[in-house]
């Protein structure tokens, strides 16, 4: 079996001697990379304004990286331009966000391009290739035009609209095409299939056949839902141990036995962040209850920064946080507490498990792999309990979850007070049955589901794992 060589916008390349980023796709691709050899290629994360027009090679774990470097005029066009102010709106519904610029939209193809002429030296006649995401969608038609004839598989990790919103996008066609020249087109979840399978139909003008897939000048593009996961034991354990740590032992005392809610996420406003504030607001309205009982923690990792929408929100959580802090604490109790910044993982897997209440409340998300940490990080004993935006990729998967629309504050309001009050059987039930699905179907059986359909080790048709 050949190498397999991942290419994704962002390459975390580890430093000397320390085990690689815990998490995503690393964790997944771990036993693919040491079986059979791997190299990852993409962008370093380092923009200047005249960067050195080569590739840097790194070899840490078995496992070989290769980065290159982004003009600054680059990551304005192609990073924070096209992909996050056009495509990433688009994607997620949120037509009156997006932004087009025409040469924005060169700058992504022509970035594109660049990863092809650098990547196509490396690689062996005998290699996989696998793309990943929304950054690179052009990248395996470019492949395919220098002469790639490997097996180039692409997993969009974002969720996929129907034709209706995706054909607001100037060049949608353009971009729907494409996505014909990969053998294996994979999305989160059978709502991503459907949007992707009226893409496909609409936007080529192409028949979908049963599979599903679309058959061009004999060869087949399989479309196929395959939902992302977690490292389900590794997370359990993770958050087992730093439950115990200083930090969530200082979080603990400062509580003093009241209930904590968390929420954790990229400042995004995909995320639905000021929708959850106002409906923890409802909450402490409605539930007088809960004043001085409940304490909200937000965590948000600051994120795209230099997009306008981005800082829009970031002054919107402000005031909101502000506003319900000054309407709701009391001299010995601040409702919501913001931290506007990353918290390193294994902190956050300890505050997760200290919560009684898992808040994951996107308008709209891929898949959303908080919710699956959330369930990975409880004591099975005593759970707490996930309230889920039913827009969330993971909702399909995580029925026992409490599903709400994010849009409704009152709802939401009165979901919360659900969770917070739910007794211990109920608790330990939905949780069981969560936990179980993701033990089942962690992050390793995602990667090698997509693999076998991509290395033809699976009929076609056989139906998407559930998780
Ligand atoms: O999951 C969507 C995604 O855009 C990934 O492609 C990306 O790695 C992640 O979110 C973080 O985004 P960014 O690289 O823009 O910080």
């Amino acid at each position: 079996m050949g190498r397999l060589v991942i290419v994704s916008n962002r390459v975390a390349v580890p430093k000397r001697g320390e085990p690689a980023a815990a998490g995503g796709l690393a964790v997944a691709l771990k036993d693919a990379f040491s079986s059979r050899g791997g190299l990852w290629f993409g962008w370093s994360g380092t923009a200047s304004p005249e960067p050195a027009d080569m590739v840097r090679h790194a070899r840490r774990a078995g496992v070989d990286y290769a980065v290159i470097d982004l003009s600054q005029a680059a990551y304005e066009g192609f990073y924070a331009g096209y992909a996050n102010s056009a495509l990433w709106p688009m994607f997620h519904f949120r037509l009156g966000l997006l932004s087009y610029d025409r040469d924005q939209a060169g700058c992504y193809r022509q970035v594109n391009q660049r990863y092809a002429e650098k990547l196509m030296p490396l690689l062996r006649p005998d290699d996989t290739i696998w793309v990943h995401d929304y950054q690179m969608i052009p990248l395996g038609a470019q492949l395919r035009a220098m002469g790639a004839k490997q097996r180039i598989g692409y997993f969009h990790h974002i969720p996929f609209p129907p034709w209706a919103v995706f054909a607001a996008m100037p060049g949608a066609e353009d971009l729907i095409r494409d996505l014909l020249s990969y053998d294996v087109v994979g999305v989160q979840t059978n709502r991503d299939l459907t949007g992707l399978i009226d893409c496909m139909a609409q936007g080529t003008g192409m028949k979908v056949r049963p599979g599903p897939e679309v058959r061009l000048r004999g060869r087949r593009v399989q479309l196929r839902a395959f939902p992302i996961s977690i490292a389900t034991e590794e997370f359990s354990d993770l958050a087992a141990r730093s439950v115990n740590s200083a930090d969530a032992k200082r979080l603990e005392a400062s509580l003093a036995g009241r209930a904590m809610v968390i929420g954790a996420e990229r400042l995004d406003y995909t995320k639905g962040l000021p929708e959850r504030f106002r409906a923890f607001a409802a909450l402490l309205e409605h539930f007088p209850e809960h004043r001085g009982q409940v304490t909200y923690l937000q965590v948000a990792a600051r994120s795209r920064e230099d997009v306008e929408s981005y800082k829009d929100l970031k002054r919107e959580i402000e005031t909101l946080t502000g506003q319900i802090n000054g309407d709701w604490s009391d001299a010995d109790w601040t409702p919501v507490r913001y931290v506007g910044r990353a918290v390193p993982r294994d902190t956050l897997a300890g505050y997760y498990r200290m919560a009684k209440v898992g808040l994951v409340t996107p308008l709209r998300d891929g898949m959303n792999l908080v919710a699956k940490e959330y369930v990975a990080a409880q004591d099975p004993e005593n759970p707490g309990v996930l309230v889920l935006s039913k827009f969330a990729g993971a909702a399909e998967g995580l029925p026992e979850a409490l599903l709400v629309n994010p849009i409704d504050a009152v709802g939401m309001a009165e979901t919360m007070h659900a969770a917070l009050t739910m007794g211990l059987d109920e608790r330990r039930e939905r949780h069981g049955a969560m936990l179980r699905r993701l033990q089942e179907h962690d992050v390793g059986a995602w990667a090698k589901g997509f693999l076998d359909v991509l290395e033809g080790r699976e009929p076609a048709n056989s139906a998407p794992e559930r998780a």
